[in-house]
């Protein structure tokens, strides 16, 4: 048993489209717990720091007027093994090449608006939950 907390985003699109329910609902059937939840907009001093290692890639610029565009949904999610486990139900970033049963592969056409952000490893969730919520 590896007790694990991640932080995950239910990305502007996602709420736009009224998916934050579908996107929870996948969270809490697998069995993992919301330790905390808020409705957020991110901007763009908040984008530069979450997404640092993505800066001057040539689709920062693009990504961060996307996830500036409206409210998210941040959340930190815990359980057993929750880091990889819930990239998997994520699936894989570009939502045409995502496997159909994914978050991403179920409702996302697009390599940008692929409605989850999830933490990829022990140090990234410990970073971003400290960005998000403070300690
Ligand atoms: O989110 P994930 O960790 O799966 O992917 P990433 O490679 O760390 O990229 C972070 C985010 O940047 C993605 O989730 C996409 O929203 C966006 N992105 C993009 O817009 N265009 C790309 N070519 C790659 C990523
Ligand atoms: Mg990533």
């Amino acid at each position: 048993m590896a007790e694990q907390r991640t932080l995950v985003l239910i990305k502007p699109d996602a709420v736009e489209r009224g998916l934050i329910g579908e996107v929870l609902a996948r969270l809490e059937r697998k069995g993992l717990r919301v330790e905390r939840m808020e409705l957020r907009t991110m901007d763009t001093e908040l984008s530069d720091a979450h997404y640092a290692e993505h800066v001057g890639r040539p689709y920062y610029e693009e990504l961060k007027g996307f996830m500036t565009s409206g409210p998210l949904v941040a959340l930190i999610a815990a359980g057993d093994e929750a880091i990889p486990v819930v990239r998997a139900l994520a699936g894989a970033t570009d939502g045409r090449k995502a496997e159909a049963g994914t978050i991403r592969g179920d409702f996302s056409l697009s390599h940008q608006r692929n409605l989850i952000h999830a933490s990829d490893s022990e140090d990234s969730a410990k970073r971003e939950i400290d960005l998000w919520f403070g300690a």
